[in-house]
């Protein structure tokens, strides 16, 4: 059952029993009773429901009133902060798969979105998993029978992207022989990004020389070789010692030879495309280039989405006719294994961009989904800025400890599985089963426990890759 518009009118009804019964009465949740529906992430949805994607159903029985089977949606009207954890395969970049295909540009209409304004999504993929977002699973591959079968249980149709451009950096191992090369300009890395990639502090004669050098190169198209031809030749600095231009000149030879940099490389407007996602495969860089990498596409992206914001809204407000760039009005970031390119405890370019990019990002219409398996490991400055979570199965305490610290709601307090009665929101985590979580919302009094819904794309993870 579904609202009863257009497609969204007929899923399975897959859930009829479980084993969890929530002792806690849920107080406020967005319930919609005309067909049986929970929307998370925002407000009621009016007279006709839009702007929603589907996630699955709701999975706890309930001693008061019960929600159990109810259809789970998530309103993407407004900009959100996701966080997604759980252990080793609890289904984390799974989720990200159902956030991606909800919010994309698919091959045939579907029910898993309801008239979503087109928005354009980044994927950064450091498994480089989700190419497969491109395909419907196949029943040729042993794989994805299980996930043909329970879309069928579901009532939902294979599907695929029909706009998902891959990226691998250039030497990295693509899949499909049409991804796009990954080259990122070097004039789109600040100064102190540049000091920190090459292990220079800011106030140093080498942060000074490379400071110098991007000041001298800053009003055109520059390569690496710019940088260096520029840093080799002593007479652009009579005061600086010779080991100190040195230092940084090794440094960015490397850089040279990777080919990471191109001095016509990414432009940031070809990722804001309506409807498309772009998959950025780094599996292949290290992490300090994986975190250089995020970091250039978050700023880019708060940087422009801020003009088009700031732009419309004067256009708007006097009523001009609007001249502003042809961009969507909403983006969402997506980071599988954020632990790893925005550490707590060490200092990255992608942390600092991050944080920038929470703060800003409500104004600029940016959405940011970060998914970990250590929850501890991740900065606080921008979890703080999370209203929805996804938790999945974890073990140890302290992932626990700092996964529950960052929920934005109440946890549930008391749960009854089979009979017996867990009073430790912990234990509750414990035992989920891969694609179960708990949904936190700071519009619903407390976490939820919900089914995720089948991937109708094929899913990475199961693919050898
Ligand atoms: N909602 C779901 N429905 C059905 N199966 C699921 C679901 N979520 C996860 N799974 C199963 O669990 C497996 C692992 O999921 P996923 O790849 O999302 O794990 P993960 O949490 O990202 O793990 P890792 O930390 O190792 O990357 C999937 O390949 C799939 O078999
Ligand atoms: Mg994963």
């Amino acid at each position: 059952m579904s609202f009863s518009t257009k497609l969204a009118d007929s899923f399975g009804k897959v859930i009829d029993s479980t084993p969890y019964t929530a002792v806690d009465p849920i107080v406020k949740i967005n319930y919609i009773a005309k067909g049986n529906n929970v929307i998370f992430g925002g407000h009621g949805v009016g007279q006709s429901p839009h702007n929603l994607i589907y996630i699955g159903k709701i999975f706890e029985g309930a001693q008061a009133k019960s929600y159990l089977g109810a259809d789970a949606w998530v309103n993407v009207s407004f900009p959100h902060v996701i966080y997604v954890s759980g252990t080793r395969g609890s289904g984390k970049s799974f989720d990200l798969g159902v956030l991606v295909e909800g919010l994309s540009s698919l091959t045939n209409p579907s029910n898993v979105s309801i008239d979503v304004e087109p928005v354009s999504t980044v994927l950064i993929d450091m498994q480089s998993q989700f190419w497969t977002l491109r395909y419907a699973p196949r029943h040729d591959v042993e794989q994805n029978k299980g996930q043909l079968d329970a879309l069928k249980e579901w009532n939902i149709q294979p599907n695929s992207l029909s706009n998902c451009v891959i990226y691998v950096p250039e030497g990295g191992q693509g899949f499909l022989g049409d991804e796009k090369t990954l080259q990122i300009r070097p004039r789109d890395v600040p100064h102190e990004d540049w000091c920190r990639l090459l292990g220079q502090q800011i106030y140093s004669p080498q942060g000074h020389v490379l400071g110098e050098t991007l000041r001298y190169l800053s009003d055109q198209a520059f390569s690496i070789e710019d940088m260096l031809n520029y840093i080799g030749n002593a007479r652009n600095f009579p005061n600086i010692p010779d080991a100190s231009r040195n230092a940084i000149h090794y440094r960015l030879l490397e850089y040279n030879e990777s080919k990471l940099f191109h001095k016509d490389g990414l432009d940031i407007s070809d990722l804001l495309k309506p409807g498309q996602c772009s998959v950025l495969m780094l599996r292949d860089l290290r992490d300090e280039d994986k975190s250089l990498v995020t970091a250039l596409i978050a700023r880019k992206l708060f940087t422009v989405m801020g003009e088009y914001h700031r732009q419309k809204k004067v256009a708007d407000f006097f009523k001009q006719p609007s001249k502003v760039m042809d961009v969507p009005s909403k983006v969402w970031l997506l980071i599988d294994e954020a632990h790893v390119v925005a550490p707590k405890d060490v200092d990255s370019p992608a942390r600092d961009a991050l944080v920038e990019y929470v703060k800003r990002g409500r104004d600029a219409g940016l959405s940011l989904v970060l998914a970990t398996q250590q929850p501890s490991a991740v900065d606080d400055r921008i979890l703080s800025q999370v209203n929805l979570s996804f938790n999945h199965r974890l073990a140890f305490q302290t992932d626990i400890a700092a996964a529950v610290a960052r929920v934005p709601t109440k946890p549930l307090s008391c749960l009854k599985v089979s009979g017996t009665q867990l009073n430790d929101f912990s234990d509750m985590l414990r035992l989920l089963e891969s694609g179960e979580c708990f949904l936190g919302d700071h519009s619903t009094s407390r976490t939820v426990m919900v089914k995720i819904r089948p991937r109708i794309t094929a899913h990475g993870g199961y693919s050898p890759v």
